[in-house]
C-alpha cells in the first residue's frame, strides 16, 4: 500500500483555494496561448481507467493531454479488460500505475478513487467515484464562472434536478462554499434533495444557522419560486443509473424525470445576466428552445473542461501541489461496515476500513458517509 502524498486528486477539497485558483487561471492561459503549451507533456502517459461510461470527462482528458503532447493508456470498457476476470481494484490500480505518468479514473463505487490512491505508484485523478465526487467537473464550472460570471463570490446559485445522486453538485457545493458571499437555492423534489452530509457542511461553514452571510442555503420545489433571484442556474440531469433495477426504481425513475424541465417560457422572470449551466449530458431537463438563449452557457461549459484538464495534467505532473495527506489523519482501522452499501469497502476484501468520530457520528474515510 502507498499512502505517501502522490498529488492524487480524490477532493478538490483536500486542496487550497489558492491552488484551486492557480488551476484556473492557467487554464485561461492556456485557453489564450496553446501554443505555449504544446509539447509541454511530451513523453508522459495518461492511463485512463474507465469503469463508468463516460464521454466529456473521458474524451476532454484525453485530448487535454494529446493537446500537450503526451500519450495515453487505458480502458473504457471494463468487459474488456482484466476486471472482467475478477481482477482487483488495487491490484488494477497498482499494476497501471507502473505504465503511466497520472491516473485518471472513473468508478461506480464511492471511495473507489481514494481506495485506487492507497496502491497506486503514480497520482490518480478522480473523474467521478459513484455519486460522490466528481473534482474535476467542479474545475470546470469554477472556470466557468470566473469566464461567464466575473468572478466566484456572490453568487445565487439555483441548483436543480437530481441532488441526491448528483456528484458534480455535490463536489460543487463544498467548493463554491468556500468563496465569501455565495448562497445556494436547492431546488429539487423532496425524494432526491441534498444529502444531509452536505447540508450539514454547509450549515457548519456558515456556523450553524441557515442563512449567514456565508455558505447559506434554502430549499425549494419548483424552478418557478427561484428564478428571478437567481445569478446562475445549474441544471442536472435525474441519475437513472443510480436508481434500483427493480420495476419500483423504474417507475420512480419516470417520475421523477418529468417534473423539472427548463424552458425558453420559464425564463422570462430570470435576470437578464443568469447564466444556465448543465454538466451534460441532458436528457431533457432543458428544453433545445433554451440553446438559443446567450445566457445557455452549458456546451461553452463543455469546452472550458479541457482547458481545465490540461491546467490539471500540468500542475500534477510539475508537482505543484499543496494538498492534504491523502489519508486524514483522523481516521483508524476499524471492523465496523461502512453503511453506505455503494462504498468500495464493501467490495476489495484487502482495502482495510477506516472511519473517524465527527459531531459524535462514525464517518467512513472513503466515501464520507456518516451514521
Ligand atoms: C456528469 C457525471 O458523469 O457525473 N457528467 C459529466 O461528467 N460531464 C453528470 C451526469 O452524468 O449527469
Amino acid at each position: 500500500m502507498n499512502i505517501q502524498n502522490q498529488n492524487h486528486l480524490i477532493n478538490l477539497n483536500d486542496y487550497s483555494t489558492e491552488t484551486w485558483d492557480s488551476i484556473i487561471t492557467l487554464a485561461q492561459l492556456i485557453k489564450k496561448t496553446p501554443r505555449v503549451y504544446k509539447g509541454a507533456c511530451t513523453g508522459k502517459i495518461m492511463g485512463t481507467l474507465f469503469y463508468e461510461p463516460s464521454t466529456r470527462t473521458q474524451m476532454s482528458f484525453q485530448s487535454a493531454m494529446l493537446r500537450l503532447g503526451g500519450g495515453i493508456i487505458g480502458f473504457d470498457n471494463p468487459e474488456t479488460s482484466s476486471i472482467s476476470k475478477g481482477e482487483s481494484l488495487s491490484d488494477t490500480a497498482k499494476v497501471i500505475s507502473g505504465y503511466s505518468d497520472v491516473i485518471v479514473m472513473r468508478h461506480y463505487l464511492e471511495g473507489a478513487a481514494k481506495a485506487a490512491a492507497m496502491y497506486s505508484d503514480c497520482p490518480i485523478i478522480n473523474a467521478g467515484d459513484g455519486g460522490h465526487l466528481h473534482p474535476t467537473q467542479t474545475l470546470t464550472d469554477l472556470l466557468t464562472l470566473t469566464e461567464e460570471k466575473g468572478r466566484l463570490t456572490n453568487l445565487n446559485i439555483g441548483i436543480c434536478g437530481d441532488l441526491k445522486h448528483g456528484r458534480t453538485v455535490h463536489s460543487l457545493v463544498r467548493a463554491v462554499s468556500r468563496y465569501m458571499g455565495n448562497t445556494f437555492t436547492f431546488i429539487s423534489t423532496p425524494e432526491l434533495s441534498m444529502p444531509d452530509y452536505i447540508k450539514k457542511e454547509l450549515r457548519g461553514i456558515a456556523g450553524i444557522s441557515d442563512f449567514t452571510d456565508y455558505g447559506c442555503f434554502s430549499e425549494v420545489h419548483s424552478l418557478e419560486e427561484a428564478m428571478e433571484h437567481l445569478d446562475v442556474l445549474y441544471m442536472t440531469r435525474i441519475q437513472r443509473e443510480r436508481f434500483p433495477d427493480t420495476p419500483e426504481g423504474r417507475a420512480e425513475y419516470n417520475r421523477q424525470q418529468q417534473i423539472f424541465t427548463l424552458t425558453a417560457d420559464k425564463l422570462r422572470e430570470a435576470k437578464p445576466d443568469l447564466i444556465i449551466m448543465h454538466p451534460l449530458p441532458r436528457v431533457d431537463e432543458i428544453a433545445t428552445d433554451v440553446d438559443a438563449d446567450p445566457r445557455a452557457v452549458y456546451f461553452k461549459q463543455a469546452n472550458y473542461g479541457m482547458y481545465v484538464r490540461m491546467a490539471l495534467i500540468l500542475t500534477i505532473l510539475n508537482h505543484k501541489i499543496d494538498m492534504e495527506p491523502l489519508l486524514s489523519g483522523k481516521s483508524v482501522i476499524t471492523k465496523r461496515d461502512c453503511t453506505n452499501l455503494k462504498c468500495v469497502t464493501h467490495y476489495e476484501p484487502t482495502l482495510p476500513k477506516r472511519s473517524f468520530i465527527k459531531d459524535g457520528k462514525t464517518v467512513c474515510e472513503y466515501c464520507d458517509c456518516c451514521d
